[in-house]
């Protein structure tokens, strides 16, 4: 497991940023609360990476998005709130206490009609989405190790156009050091995919805050 410590100064700067600009309101705050009332890790996003979310999903237009990780729905409220009331967003989840956690949040915010879970092991349920209208959106955030079949399942999922994001994809800096940690090679491995697909052009980001040094990977499908 990655240690997740974050320097001097990072955490404050992230609350500037997060009181100036995101403002996420008080349903948010509750969620957090959530995922500490349910003994869950907190490894939710950071609010300003969840309203970068938020933004890609309303710069996309996305009306179909695909998270592939729920945890207690943090990140899919954000991801709704960039959506039309009459989109679809569906999360997928591999524990059914951590969805059960996830409705409740989902539906006091008030995105209940808009949010499908799937319960269960993602590279179960993702077949089951085949033959549907293509994702605009893919959010993946998962277990790490999946990381490379996820984005083989976002590949067939979407159209040329559609944005996919990937978090956590620097890890402590790990990936420079795959041989150390299991999830930091499948990360690496997963980030060579993308800057190796014909089928994606992509980018990364270091992010440093509340969640320590990490990052995230954005693409749009060719
Ligand atoms: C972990 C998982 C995440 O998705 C994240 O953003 C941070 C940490 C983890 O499993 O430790
Ligand atoms: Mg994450």
């Amino acid at each position: 497991m990655v240690d997740h410590r974050s320097r001097p100064g990072w955490v404050e700067v992230e609350d500037f940023l997060s009181e100036t600009l995101v403002q996420g309101g008080p349903g948010m705050d509750a969620v957090v609360g959530s995922i500490d009332a349910a003994g869950m890790p907190r490894i939710e996003v950071a609010p300003t990476a969840g309203k970068l979310l938020m933004l890609l999903a309303r710069i996309g237009g996305a009306r179909r998005v695909l998270e592939i990780g729920t945890l207690a729905g943090f990140s899919t409220i954000w991801l709704a709130r960039g959506m039309p009331s009459d989109g679809h967003l569906i999360t997928c989840e591999f524990l059914p206490e951590h969805a059960a956690v996830a409705r409740r949040n989902i539906d006091a915010a008030g995105y209940g009609p808009m949010v499908d879970i799937r319960v269960g092991a993602a590279l179960d349920t993702l077949p089951t989405l085949l033959g549907g209208d293509p994702y605009d959106l893919v959010f993946i955030d998962a277990d790490k190790g999946n990381n490379t079949e996820y984005l083989k399942w976002a590949l067939k999922l979407t159209r040329p156009g559609s944005v996919v994001v990937m978090d956590n994809v620097v890890w402590e800096g790990t990936i420079l050091d795959p041989g150390s940690d299991v999830d930091a090679a499948a990360i690496r491995a997963a980030l060579e995919f993308m800057g190796a697909s014909p089928e994606l052009e992509a980018t990364a980001i270091q992010t440093a805050g509340s969640k320590g040094w990490d990052g995230f990977a954005i693409a749009v499908v060719k």
